[in-house]
């Protein structure tokens, strides 16, 4: 099969080669996909997993991209809950071999059925940014209606799914970003915004939950904007910073069938626009996944026309 693979974690994203790879087998509990769709996180170079396997042993080559959205062409022993012939989308496994490539092995359990009405392009663009947002808020944060969200990089992959999901919960939503991003970030459904360069972040006060995409100097300057009982929830890595009187957490987004459905429902009837920006063909997504200018919104690669 076709694949994007890497082999050396010095060179980054332009490391990406296109090559062919050994069609993956089927483990226990597992199908193959025919990937129609896939995505990526522009960090996973920087992830121990994409280099090594839960032994921390070398595992390259290895491919990158970890969201697919494609079709079930084989199962392997033992499998239940998912057919061939069927559409599914998810989450692949951190340490196994991805989805930049016509074909993945993956944990039946890591997929949920993808609608017949909902483009592959869109089902690749919802697992890790859908399950963070997800998870961050409900699980871990805890949010509930009528508290306020500091929702940061609300122009990105998680911060406009947080900016969305939160504001359908109920919160009052800031979401903040670049003095660019403040149309994009109050379409997503933001009550106000923050230009994180030019307004004073400490102009706010009173959060209950902030989601932080972005780390360091912002998040610790965050942290201090908790109000009593309050949460600062992380996925860029455990938290610098504790709100004084709160909890702080963080994590690592985790597959998790019923709640993909949840987000492709709301997908389905309204509720949640997806942020696709660039779409590219399997052959050209290396040049695509090492854009020369800004990124504005996933780029997804369609590995099937
Ligand atoms: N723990 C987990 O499970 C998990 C899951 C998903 C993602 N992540 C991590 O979360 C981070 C965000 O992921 P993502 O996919 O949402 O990235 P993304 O699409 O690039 O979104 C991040 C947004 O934050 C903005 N931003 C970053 N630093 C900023 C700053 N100093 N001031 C103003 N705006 C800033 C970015 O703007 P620019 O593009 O202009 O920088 C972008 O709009 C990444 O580090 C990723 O690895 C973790």
């Amino acid at each position: 099969m076709k694949a994007i693979i890497v082999t050396e974690q010095a060179a980054g994203r332009s490391g990406m080669k296109l090559t062919e790879r050994p069609n993956p087998p089927a483990a226990i509990n597992d199908v193959i996909v025919q990937i129609h769709a896939s995505g990526f996180v522009p960090t996973e170079m920087e992830w121990p997993s994409t280099w090594t396997d839960r032994r921390d042993r070398d595992r390259t080559p290895s491919i990158p991209g970890h969201e697919l959205a494609g079709v079930v062409t084989a199962l392997g022993y033992g499998t239940t809950g998912l057919s061939v012939g069927q559409r599914v989308f998810g989450l692949a496994d951190w340490y196994r071999d991805g989805t930049l490539a016509e074909y993945v092995a993956i944990e039946a359990r890591n997929l949920a059925p993808l609608p017949g009405d909902i483009d592959f392009t869109v089902g690749a663009s919802l697992p890790v940014s859908g399950l963070t947002a997800w998870q961050g808020l409900f699980r871990h944060g805890r949010v509930q209606a009528g508290q306020s969200v500091l929702a940061h990089g609300a122009a990105g992959a998680v911060g406009s799914m947080v900016t969305q999901l939160a504001r359908e919960a109920g919160a009052y939503v800031i979401g903040t970003g670049r003095a660019a991003d403040r149309q994009k970030v109050l379409e997503f459904g933001a009550h106000e915004f923050v230009d994180l360069d030019n307004d004073a972040l400490e102009d706010i006060g009173g959060i209950d939950l902030v989601f932080d995409v972005i780390g360091g100097d912002i998040q610790k300057r965050s942290a201090r904007l908790i109000r009593a009982g309050g949460t600062l929830v992380s996925i860029v890595g455990p938290a610098e910073a504790r709100p004084a009187d709160g909890l702080a957490i963080d994590f690592v987004v985790e597959a998790d069938r019923a709640q993909l459905t949840e987000i492709v429902l709301r997908v389905r009837d309204g509720r949640l626009r997806t942020n696709i920006g660039n779409v590219s063909t399997l052959d050209d997504a290396v040049a695509a996944l090492n854009p020369t200018k800004r990124r504005r919104g996933n780029t997804i690669i369609r590995v099937r026309p």
